[in-house]
């Protein structure tokens, strides 16, 4: 029997939590060493680059945690999506470092560099923010090296260095003001400080790294890389087994091994399959049966988040989508060969067939399939396919 109290162990679109934490060993081994490196007085610079929905920010909350427990750092990471201006940045930064601050008993310390800008908010006075006129923001965004500074004075006998992750840069990283910034700070700090205990991760789109090296080129010789990507079979396995475990659902071998196909090693495939087929089962076993109908509803879910906004809107021409669709009403696969799907298009779509194919490649949704000879593409996951026949079949009733 299933109980019906339990929540999904599943956490499609947040950070995973620990106990779900899968793979990433050789990225964490990489990052630790630089924190021990950190914790001897020298900075460290990362970015952390991989797809959306690889698991960049569920690495990123795993490492501050290790980094606030394993090495007493003070540890904070930050979320920039959106954010266009340095001083909407620094305000971002200071804040985070006040709130996850305010209930240990060296707060004091670090209040009082922040003087009167301290803000208590909360029905309670119970949460702080940080909230200074624009032109001591400024100010702060040219002073960043000496505040840091400060800030570890300030607090060196109780915390051994800062971790300080900032993630979803991409609007940040296309500014060549950002990219200046940046650079003026770990110069600043090379020339003016032998003892700078902070571990700085930036956090971003693979294609974001190209742009800040572009614009500032001597960037990357600052930063050490860490990419991540497609987790393995085993991995994959491993979570699935752990989450339904978790919650007292058993998962039968050939259900696990449809779970493990449909989830192409992404995490967010992982965790929207997954939890799909939690809501599905009734009996706490998942057989092959409770899997497929998973497959099914995580497909809609994930083609109505991610294909409908992207593809379907983006591809307003009638001819792309009656393309789209007959690619998906023979049997479904997720490769597929051009002059194959050519055979079955009338003239005027043929016409627009390749610039079709180059669209496609562009949003992300296919891939040419380099083991194969030209002309042989795949999808980039093996749920897209999935949604895009189900769209297609209730194109035709
Ligand atoms: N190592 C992991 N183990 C288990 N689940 C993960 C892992 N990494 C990411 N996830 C899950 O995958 C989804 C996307 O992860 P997220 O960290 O938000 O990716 P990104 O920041 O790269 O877009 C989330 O639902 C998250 O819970
Ligand atoms: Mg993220």
């Amino acid at each position: 029997m299933r109980d019906e109290n339990r929540n999904s162990p599943f956490t499609p679109g947040s950070p995973v939590p620990v106990e779900l934490f899968v793979g990433r060993a050789t990225q964490i081994k990489e990052v630790i060493r630089c924190l021990n490196h950190v914790s001897t007085g020298r900075q460290e610079n990362v970015f952390l680059s991989g797809d959306r929905g690889i698991g960049k920010s569920s690495l990123s909350s795993f490492l501050s945690r290790y980094a606030s427990n394993k090495n007493d750092f003070i540890a904070i990471h930050v979320f920039l999506g959106g954010v266009t201006t340095l001083s909407d940045m620094i305000q971002r930064i200071f804040d985070k470092l006040l709130k996850n601050t305010s209930d240990k008993p060296w707060f004091g310390k670090i209040a009082s560099l922040f003087g009167k800008f301290i803000k208590e908010v909360g029905l309670f006075g119970i949460s702080v923010g940080f909230s200074p006129p624009e032109k001591d923001l400024k100010e702060l965004v040219g002073n960043f090296p000496e505040a840091l500074h400060h800030l570890i004075k300030a607090i060196e006998p109780n915390r051994k260095g800062l971790f300080i992750a900032l993630d979803d840069i991409n609007g940040l990283a296309e500014m060549p003001a950002f990219a200046n910034w940046y650079k003026s700070f770990v110069d600043y700090v090379a020339t003016h400080y032998d003892n700078f205990p902070v571990f700085m991760m930036l956090i971003g789109l693979p294609e974001k790294r190209d742009s800040l090296s572009n614009l500032q080129p001597s960037l990357m010789r600052i930063f050490r890389v860490i990419d991540i990507e497609k987790l393995t079979d085993s991995e994959v396995k491993g979570f699935f087994e752990k989450a339904f475990n978790e919650v007292d659902i058993s998962v039968e071998k050939e259900a696990l091994h449809v779970l493990l196909q449909y989830s192409s090693g992404l995490p967010v495939l992982m965790h929207e399959i997954g939890d799909a087929t939690f809501l599905i089962d009734e009996d706490g076993i998942i057989d092959e049966r409770d899997a497929f109908s998973g497959i099914v509803a995580a497909a809609d879910r994930i083609g109505k988040k991610y294909l409908d906004p992207q593809v379907y809107r983006a591809l307003r021409s009638n001819r792309y989508r009656s393309i789209l669709r007959k690619l998906a009403d023979q049997p479904l696969t997720r490769e597929f060969k051009k002059s194959k799907v050519e055979e079955r298009l009338n003239d005027p779509e043929k016409k627009v067939f390749h610039n079709f194919l180059t669209r496609m490649r562009k949003l992300g949704i296919i891939e040419s399939d380099i083991e194969k000879a030209r002309g042989n593409y795949r999808f980039v996951n093996e749920i897209y396919p999935v949604y895009i026949w189900m769209e297609s079949q209730s194109a035709s009733h």
